[in-house]
């Protein structure tokens, strides 16, 4: 059995929807039957865009939400009937949460996160001194982290992940509201756990991240994973195509879609650059591009819409995505 094992996975939220005094109960599937599985010494990466289920799976994965149906393995313990020894075997880092204590110094809140797990303590004092050195914030392990920067939070809860060196390791949004420094610290750091045998998964949205860092990706979208495979093979999907990148102001959805009725253009999908200077970028799949493309080119200008930049671009994880569902990763 690999050390994670995802079969038939579903959650399920009943909510309450409509304005006050007329709320109407709803069910939203955030997670809808997904299957996967992580060897050993491999990083998996889930892709998708905000809302897709990305964050909703992990939590799942460390036992924080009940799933509706299906279960899922960690080191061959169910998440629906092992909890504890499912979290024994993980390291955990979640985003956008009070999952460190504010009133605590760095150090301290690693301090803390020790004891809880019973390391021995002296072992746990070597490890805390490798693991602030690791991230980057030795000098700063005396602050408290209500003073802290966001990034230098993400850090801290990063190697509060790697505290017990379990053998799946779960990030959620490793590198958001990083500096393009510190993205790259955190992923040479997870290569290199990667290296020594941990079974990895990390959530983002960003393509070039999932991209540069998975053995595989699952792509989701509305709890589904509709491709998994290894980057390059996907890509390769969708090099039958040309890839045209159009940078524009007073781009407008319409135009887009009317784009969408020539012949040879099989998918469309727009993304704002700059909403407030209404900068978007539109991304043309098309057969024989060179030739199309002056096609295209006076279709928009007829539009009244100002071309500042085209190009012929390499196929990238975006472009995989907008094949699938025929919208742009970055709504
Ligand atoms: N506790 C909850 N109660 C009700 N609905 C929820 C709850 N948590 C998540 N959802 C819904 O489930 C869906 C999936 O959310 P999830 O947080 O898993 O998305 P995500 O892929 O992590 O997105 P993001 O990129 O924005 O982090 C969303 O529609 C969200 O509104
Ligand atoms: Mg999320």
């Amino acid at each position: 059995m690999n050390p994670v094992e995802v079969q038939s996975l579903s959650k399920v939220f009943e909510t309450k929807e409509g304005p006050l005094f007329r709320k109407v109960p709803k069910s939203l599937v955030a997670v809808d039957a997904i299957d996967f599985s992580v060897p050993k010494g491999e990083i998996f990466g889930l892709l998708g865009p905000n809302g897709a289920g990305k964050t909703t799976t992990i939590k799942m994965l460390c036992t924080l939400i009940t799933p509706t149906s299906g279960d899922a393995y960690v080191s061959g313990f169910s998440v629906m009937k092992d909890q504890q020894k499912v979290r024994e075997n993980l390291g955990v880092m979640l985003t956008g949460e009070r999952t460190l204590y504010w009133k605590l110094t760095g150090r301290e809140n690693l301090e803390y996160f020790a004891a809880l797990y019973h390391m021995e303590s002296s072992y746990a004092k070597k490890r805390i001194e490798e693991l602030l050195e690791l991230v980057g914030l030795k000098d700063r392990e005396g602050t408290l982290i209500e003073n802290y920067s966001t990034g230098m939070r993400v850090r801290l809860s990063f190697a509060k992940a790697l505290l017990n060196e379990a053998p799946v390791l779960l990030f959620d949004e490793p590198t958001a509201s990083l500096d393009p420094q510190s993205s790259r610290l955190i992923r040479d750091i997870i290569r290199d756990l990667k290296n020594k045998g941990h079974a990895i998964i990390l959530t983002t949205h960003n393509m070039e991240e999932a991209d540069v860092l998975s053995d595989r990706v699952a792509i989701i979208d509305h709890g589904k994973i509709v491709m998994l495979g290894p980057p390059s093979e996907l890509k390769e999907k969708v090099k039958s195509s040309d890839i045209i990148e159009i940078e524009a102001r007073n781009l407008s959805e319409n135009a887009a879609e009317a784009l969408q009725s020539f012949s040879e253009v099989s998918n469309v999908a727009v993304s704002a650059l700059d909403p407030s200077e209404d900068r978007g970028l539109l991304r043309v799949h098309a057969e024989k591009g060179k030739e199309v493309l002056p096609k295209i080119l006076e279709f928009l200008v007829r539009k009244q819409i100002s071309i500042t930049k085209v190009s012929f671009i390499q196929p990238t994880l975006e472009d995989v995505f907008i094949a699938q569902t025929g919208r742009s990763l970055r709504d």
